[in-house]
């Protein structure tokens, strides 16, 4: 029988793509399977995150939870922001945790697990190797019909706030054949939308086969729009600062390009942007935004808002909230400022009660709800154009039911024939809207698509 392998990811999408390699390079070297059942495995794995101090606490106190399966036998890993972070002190805090790797180290988790097993003692392997990462990983296996290709590793940024470039190492590009070749192969199992991940992909500089010449974002974009089966492509995280000129072109050229961005803005106060180091203005940012509009007036804009940073006034706040109702938003990550241990922003005398930055936190979010919800009730009544993904939560086997996303990541849920269950996923169709329910919507397949 296959060995089993458990993994509870925290933190950003990079991280999700990180799990699924760990568990890609476990099945090629030992064979192991992933179980959503951490009672049934070998090895159970925490692919931790360090971005806010909740986070990172969360780590342990989930680790306790886990440390009554040493007993019978079971192996116990911490990969991830943390483990980069905090390296052999995870096993000062918790001495049963046999191995402690970081996200450019993730590939050598076999050699680390049988190192361990030989000598008994926990290892721990946090550097950041010359070789990349991805010279080492197996092909990718998935299912589903949309996958995530990572293009670029690490950032090389250093936001005053953020820990990412200390536990991840500085920006490494991923060399353009690789990530085409990628894509193919997943297009080849029957993937048919592409994200392309990295901490600020527009920053993407990839090396072209064996010349000195060097790809931009937006070149890339062409490539992987040429690629057959390929019908849409998303991107995240992007940065403001490198959103060129050709990247908004690549807006009016590759139809393929989904309507939708997540453009982290942070902040609406320039002399708050100034003191989080981001290089850009308030209405540098609306320009960006204003543009891509004028190509694509149907954009969805989606953002992540740092709340309560050093020395935040209620004018400074006022400057997000305007922001909010100028860019109307549809979604964000907004949470509270976390002084994280090494970061410059630490070490800023902070006189904000955290009481008035809950209270201008929960206006945020509701400002942005409100927007969410007037921007899903705009589509009922209308036809919508879905990538159909799989079966819903909801269906039942006599009452089947699937779900797909509009290129603005809005899950719709609708009734089928048992037929169109197997037939439709992977498939652009339309969908006429007929309902809000919370977050998502509800539809009826256009008679045309029932009777293909
Ligand atoms: N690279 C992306 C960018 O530049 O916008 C974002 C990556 S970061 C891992 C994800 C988000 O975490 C950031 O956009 C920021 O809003 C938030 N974040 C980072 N450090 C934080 C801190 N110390 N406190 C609160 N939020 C933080
Ligand atoms: Fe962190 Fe800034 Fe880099 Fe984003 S750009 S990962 S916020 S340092
Ligand atoms: Fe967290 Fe690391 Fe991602 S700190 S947000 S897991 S890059």
């Amino acid at each position: 029988m296959s060995k089993k392998v458990f993994i509870r990811t925290f933190g950003c999408q990079m991280n999700e793509y990180d799990s699924d390699k760990m568990v890609d390079v476990l099945h090629a070297a030992d064979g192991y399977e992933k179980t959503d059942n951490v009672d049934e495995a070998d090895l159970v794995l925490f692919n931790t995150c360090s971005v806010r101090e909740k986070a990172q606490e969360k780590v342990f106190s989930d680790l306790g939870r886990v440390k009554h399966l040493k007993a019978k036998g079971v192996k116990i890993g911490v990969g991830g922001c943390v483990a980069s972070q905090e390296g052999e002190a995870i096993i000062k805090r918790a001495p049963y945790v046999d191995v402690v790797f970081g996200p450019q180290t993730l590939h050598r988790l076999p050699e680390l697990l049988s190192k361990q097993m030989q000598t008994s003692k926990s290892q721990v392997d946090i550097s950041f190797p010359e070789i990349e990462k991805f010279d080492h990983l197996p092909p990718a296996r998935r299912e589903g019909v949309s996958a995530f290709v990572s293009i670029m590793e690490g950032c090389s940024k250093y936001c005053s706030y953020c820990v990412v470039p200390y536990t991840r190492g500085e920006e490494i590009n991923r060399p353009l054949d690789d990530v085409l070749l990628e894509v193919a192969q997943l297009a080849g199992q029957g993937v048919r939308e592409i994200n392309l991940l990295g901490q600020n992909v527009n920053a993407y500089r990839g090396a072209m086969g064996s010349t000195s010449e060097i790809c931009d974002f937006a070149t890339l974009l062409d490539y992987v729009s040429d690629i057959p089966g390929i019908e849409r492509i998303r991107y995240t995280t992007s940065h403001p600062n490198e959103f060129t000129p050709a990247l908004i072109e690549a807006y009016a050229k590759l139809p393929k390009l989904v309507s939708h961005l997540h453009l982290p803005a942070q902040h609406g106060s320039d002399v708050i942007l100034a003191a989080m180091k981001r290089g850009y203005t308030s209405l540098q940012y609306k320009s960006i935004i204003r543009k891509l509009r004028a190509i694509r007036p149907d954009l969805h804009l989606s953002t992540d808002l740092i709340i309560g940073f050093p020395g935040e006034t209620d004018a400074d706040h006022a400057k997000t909230m305007k922001l909010i109702e100028d860019m109307q938003f549809d979604n964000s990550f907004s949470f509270i400022f976390s002084p994280r241990p090494g970061t410059p922003a630490a070490g800023l005398h902070d006189d904000t009660p955290h009481d008035v930055k809950q209270k201008r936190l929960l206006q945020v979010q509701k400002a942005i709800n409100d927007n969410t919800h007037a921007l899903s009730d705009a589509f009922v009544g209308k036809t919508a154009r879905i990538l159909v993904e799989g079966p819903s939560r909801q269906s039942q086997p006599d009452a089947p039911e699937l779900m797909g996303r509009t290129e603005c990541n809005r899950v719709i849920n609708f009734a089928v024939s048992q037929q169109a269950m197997t037939r439709l996923p992977g498939q652009i169709i339309d969908i006429a809207v007929t309902q809000r329910m919370g977050f998502s919507l509800r539809g009826e397949l256009e008679l045309v698509e029932e009777a293909v």
